[in-house]
């Protein structure tokens, strides 16, 4: 008899469904991404790895942008009880958020906006911001650098960002570096399977205070 193919993987405390799951394969007849949130992508499980060892304020609120499936900000919802807005430009990306929010059984706001659509009173209210595989395009550098500058304004405590290390990713990294004390990480995780990658932080977690 052959081996059933599995359908998932558990990392971390959440649930993925893979890309051959009934489910996810249903909403696939209806529901196209089509500026790359078409699958999750693995950076994720980097700031999932990050936050597990560094820890994470409970209640905190956060913005997950360019959130596709959404994973991260689900992770943050059910660990550490945080209250969180999944964001993206491509709404077909919600349904693959909402059916993971659903079998990890928490809730999470979602808003359609591109990040220079993010304006301070989108961010003034947050706490931590957070984005992972989202400095794909060189296009996308400057406009990811403007939304963490005003969300540093609006009072914003703590972004991170993960990614392979892509080139408009180092960009941004050395931008904050140099000028906002931010820190580039190389960070590895062992779940679900090994993955590197490098992490932009800027400000400290313990800054939340929360
Ligand atoms: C490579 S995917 C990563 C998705 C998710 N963060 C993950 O790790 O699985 C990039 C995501 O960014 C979104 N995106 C692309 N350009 C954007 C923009 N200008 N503003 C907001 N979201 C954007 C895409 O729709 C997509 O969901």
């Amino acid at each position: 008899m052959g081996r059933t193919r599995r359908t998932y993987r558990k990392a971390y405390g959440v649930r993925l469904l893979l890309s051959h799951h009934p489910e996810v394969r249903k909403l696939k007849r209806f529901n196209s991404p089509s500026v790359h949130g078409n699958k999750f992508w693995k950076s994720s499980w980097l700031l999932m790895d990050y936050l597990n060892r560094r820890g994470f304020p409970e209640g905190a609120n956060v913005m997950e942008v360019g959130c596709g499936w959404g994973l991260l900000g689900i992770y943050c919802a059910k660990k550490y009880g945080a209250r969180v807005t999944g964001v993206d430009i491509d709404s077909e990306v919600f349904p693959y958020l909402n059916l993971h929010a659903e079998i990890n059984q928490v809730e999470i706001a979602t808003l359609k906006k591109g990040y220079d659509r993010l304006r301070g009173n989108h961010l003034q209210e947050v706490d931590v911001l957070l984005g992972a595989d989202i400095c794909f395009w060189e296009e996308l550098a400057q406009p990811i650098k403007r939304l963490i500058l005003r969300a540093l304004r609006a009072g914003v405590k703590l972004v991170l960002i993960a990614d392979p290390g892509r080139p408009p990713f180092e960009e941004i990294g050395e931008h904050f570096v140099n000028k906002r004390g931010g820190a580039l990480l190389d960070w590895t995780a062992q779940r679900p399977r090994r993955s590197e990658g490098r992490i932009l932080k800027i400000g400290n977690i313990e800054d939340c205070g929360l």
